[in-house]
Order: structure tokens, then C-alpha cells, then sequence
């Protein structure tokens, strides 16, 4: 069976006060949290949450990382730096940083591989926009989007990543996918990993992310192929995150 994992995004919020309060009260409320819970955090804090979370089952990821090792890159962070501060996960392909910093798949590729042969985890972020969606191309982008990295990296590297299924349209609207609209995609992306190979695609989680919130999280992380969230606004309020992390 597959572990439920729910994965804060802060995207570009916070502030030493505001994460302070934020991970003490998420730390407090975890007792009885049987979810794998990571909180990937803007770049300068965090050295305060590897301080704050300590060996707490709290995990720390970061957002977004550059493929190269070091050197001339103004304003970007290396894996090394990333697991300096004890984080293991991290976010890669990011609907943003596709679309505002484009990124396409191939550049995403690339970071899922510099990822995994550095140890950290990537949570690959793939969905449609609303215009691909209504003119029936959905099924295509995601699986374009998935099968570049397959095809740099090989199926075998699944076992390894965490798939965060997020429709465009429902990122930050407050619109969230209806459990079977998420459920429909996140079975058609076990079937491609499934062509693959069939046991990685049983072992891969598939997180859903878009508008999760205390109110919808228990529905659609109860489908079948759902295995968690990847929550963005909702993982701002430490109490709406408890409560998501509690949903399954
Ligand atoms: P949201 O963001 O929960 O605010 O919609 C999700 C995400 O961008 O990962």
C-alpha cells in the first residue's frame, strides 16, 4: 500500500516571524498524523525550519533547484546547498516556474535527473491549462510531460519520485478538480507507468494539487489513485494543514 504524503508549497510567502509560528504550530498538531508530511519552504528560511523541525517526522523540501553544481549562476540554488540544510525533497516543473520562467519539459527532465542522482526526492509537477482541458487535450500534455522525463531518466526511477498531479485551473482559483476528474487523470498516469512497468507504477505516489482544503482533501485523497496533496494556500494556516494531513 502506498503512503499518504502531504506536501505544503509556500510559493513565495512567509517571513522569519511567520515561519516560526507556522512550523511550531504544525509541529504541535502532528501526534496523531500517520501521513508523510513535507514542508517545502522559500529558499532563506530554510536553515530556520531544519533548526525548528530537528528529528520531528516533519520533512523539509525547497521549491525549485538549478541542474548545475555551482559557479556562475546569479540568483540560483544547487542541490548541495539544498541538502546542506537537510532537506530531501523538492519540487521540480512547477506550473509556475513553467509558465513564468519557462520551463519546459526537458529542462524539467533535467532537474528530476539531478535530483535523484543527488539522493534528493523531486516532486514532479505535471498538468494541463484550462484552454488545453476544454479543448480535450489533457490526457496528451500530461502524458508529453511525464514521458520526457521517462524518457531521460527510465522508468525504474519512479520508484524515486513523487508525481504531483495539479490541473493548472485549479492552482491557487479556489476551483478544485471533482475527485473523479482527478481520479480519471491520476489512473491514466498509472497506465503510462503501468506500460512501463506495471509494479513501479503500483509503488509511484501520485499526489493531486489544486485548491486543496480541509473541506475537499478527505474526497479526493480517498480515490483510489490519489495519494495525497500537494497544497499551496492551505498550507499557510497551520490548522487547515493539520487538518488535510489528518483527511485520509
Ligand atoms: P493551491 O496551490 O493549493 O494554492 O491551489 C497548489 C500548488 O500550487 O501546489
Amino acid at each position: 500500500m502506498r503512503q499518504v504524503i502531504i506536501a505544503g508549497n509556500w510559493k513565495m510567502n512567509a517571513s522569519k516571524e511567520v515561519t516560526n509560528i507556522l512550523v511550531m504550530d504544525i509541529l504541535s498538531g502532528m501526534v496523531n498524523v500517520k501521513s508523510k508530511v513535507i514542508v517545502c519552504v522559500p529558499f532563506p528560511y530554510m536553515a530556520q525550519v531544519e533548526a525548528l523541525v530537528g528529528c520531528s517526522q516533519l520533512n523539509l523540501g525547497a521549491q525549485d533547484l538549478n541542474i548545475n553544481k555551482s559557479g556562475a549562476f546569479t540568483g540560483e540554488v544547487s542541490v548541495d546547498m539544498i541538502k546542506d540544510f537537510g532537506a530531501r525533497y523538492v519540487i521540480v516543473g512547477h506550473s509556475e516556474r513553467r509558465s513564468l520562467y519557462f520551463e519546459n519539459n526537458e529542462i524539467v527532465a533535467q532537474k528530476v535527473q539531478v535530483a535523484l542522482n543527488n539522493n534528493l526526492t523531486p516532486l514532479l509537477c505535471i498538468g494541463e491549462l484550462l484552454e488545453e482541458r476544454n479543448s480535450g487535450k489533457t490526457q496528451e500534455v500530461v502524458s508529453e510531460q511525464i514521458q520526457t522525463v521517462i524518457d531521460l531518466v527510465g522508468i525504474d526511477a519512479f520508484k524515486d519520485i513523487i508525481v504531483a498531479y495539479e490541473p493548472v485551473w485549479a492552482i491557487g482559483t479556489g476551483i478544485t478538480a471533482t475527485p473523479k476528474q482527478a481520479q480519471d487523470i491520476h489512473s491514466f498516469i498509472r497506465s503510462i507507468l503501468a506500460k512501463h512497468d506495471e509494479n513501479v507504477s503500483k509503488i509511484t505516489p501520485i499526489l493531486y494539487g489544486g485548491s486543496m482544503n480541509p473541506r475537499n482533501a478527505s474526497e479526493l485523497i480517498n480515490c483510489k489513485d490519489i495519494d495525497g496533496g500537494l497544497i499551496g494556500g492551505a498550507s499557510l494556516k497551520a490548522q487547515d494543514f493539520l487538518q488535510i494531513c489528518k483527511a485520509s
